[in-house]
């Protein structure tokens, strides 16, 4: 271990908080046989969409079934452009591939590192069909800017919340501001179902198609068809697939989901607590909270100042881990991968916002599980690891 650290164990990055309730709630699903889609599942739905706001809720098995389950619903065309975040993660543009859709890739703006609207507008051609905005970090983006232009364009916008169940723009929830918002209840998201996720819409034909589409195209569901309601013939409407949530997963989440601003605001603290510390080290902080605005305080990230540095963000990463401090990097931006290059002759210079984030940005540990000494842990490693290294 480097002689930088004195911290014994490692801090895993995005370590989720379990409390005994969902031990409890997951131990009684065992019990009574339902272990599949159940009676658990349909009451977090109800509560996902009483938070929400939205007149529908749709549980599945993650935000990377939620996002296509979305696109498709949309009848998407082949050919049929989707305008995609450059900073995000493989998911957000593999949904539209996976609808028969091509993504469009669309720079972010330095600062929030949300997808920049005027890059946005530059790239709406005839084909395209869609925007799917993503609250990066669980800031809320410019829906203002981004519903206008889909307005004037005749655009659906699908919301990538994954990271923003908590986030709200001029005071309304994130994943109402289109057709569809999709979120994640991954073990590193603000509230967590091992694997999960959730679709809301306000309208009822995608509700209905989602639900079929989400458990193989069939018109009622296994929890409906096995109840003591009689025995119920099922029809295959559609080629679906198999995305639904179990009552395993929901047993964790209606037991997380009342307990969301609790978490929220000891990731808020933490989030002080780091802007605070870092002020004046050679790094760029999170920018400032818009108004009108609620961020979700999902990923903590900092910008290495490397001008200012005698080492890259590799070493930096290095030195982390060997301070038993578990880091993030979110993320290398789409154009950069092989497959979004060999398949859409995406290069590197194409996005030059997203590019020199993704050479800058860590994010780190930001769980309501951290502790007083975990977060100075974190806070000592970084500043005894920028001191020394700073030009
Ligand atoms: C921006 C974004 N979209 C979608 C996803 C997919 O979420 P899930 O892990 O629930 O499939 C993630 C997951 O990290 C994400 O960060």
């Amino acid at each position: 271990m480097s002689q930088m650290s004195h911290r014994k164990d490692f801090l895993v990055f995005g370590s989720p908080l379990i409390e005994k309730a969902e031990i409890v709630e997951v131990v009684a699903s065992l019990r009574s046989g339902w272990i599949g889609t159940g009676p658990k599942v349909h009451r977090f739905e109800e509560m996902f969409r009483d938070f929400s706001g939205s007149r529908y809720a749709l549980a599945v098995n993650s935000c990377t079934a939620a996002l296509p389950l979305s696109m498709l619903v949309l009848g998407l065309h082949p050919g049929d452009e989707v305008i995609v975040p450059a900073m995000t993660f493989a998911a957000t543009a593999n949904a539209v591939i996976h609808a028969g859709g091509r993504p469009i890739l669309a720079d972010c703006r330095r600062d929030t590192v949300n997808i920049d609207p005027e890059d946005v507008e530059r790239r709406i051609t005839k084909r395209t069909r869609a925007i799917i905005p993503f609250h990066f970090a669980g800031r809320p983006c410019e829906m203002d800017a981004i519903c206008d232009i889909a307005r004037r364009h005749k655009l659906h916008i699908v919301e990538d919340c994954a990271h923003a169940i908590e986030a709200e723009f001029q005071w309304k929830k994130v994943g109402s501001f289109g057709a569809l918002g999709c979120f994640s209840f991954y073990v590193t998201k603000n509230i967590v179902t091992g694997e999960g996720g959730m679709v809301v819409t306000n309208r009822g034909e995608y509700a209905n198609k989602i639900k079929m589409l989400a458990l193989h195209g069939m018109s009622q569901d296994a929890w409906k068809r096995y109840s003591d309601e009689g025995f119920k013939h099922y029809q295959v409407v559609y080629a679906g697939f198999k995305y639904n949530m179990t009552d395993l997963q929901a047993s964790l989440g209606i037991h997380q989901l009342p307990r969301i601003e609790r978490y929220w605001r000891k990731r808020e603290r933490i989030w002080h607590a780091y802007d605070r510390a870092f002020r004046d080290l050679p790094v760029f902080l999170p920018a400032a909270v818009s108004e009108g605005t609620k961020h979700a305080r999902h990923l903590y990230t900092l910008l290495l100042d490397t001008d200012k540095l005698r080492i890259g963000r590799a070493q930096f990463l290095e030195r982390m881990t060997q301070s038993n401090i578990g880091v993030g990097v979110h993320y290398i931006a789409l154009h950069l991968h092989p497959y979004y290059r060999k398949t859409f002759g995406y290069k590197p210079g194409d996005f030059p916002n997203a590019e020199w984030i993704s050479q800058r940005t860590v994010s780190l540990p930001l769980s309501p599980k951290l502790g007083h000494e975990d977060v100075g842990d974190v806070i000592d490693a970084i500043d005894c690891i920028l001191r020394r290294v700073r030009k």
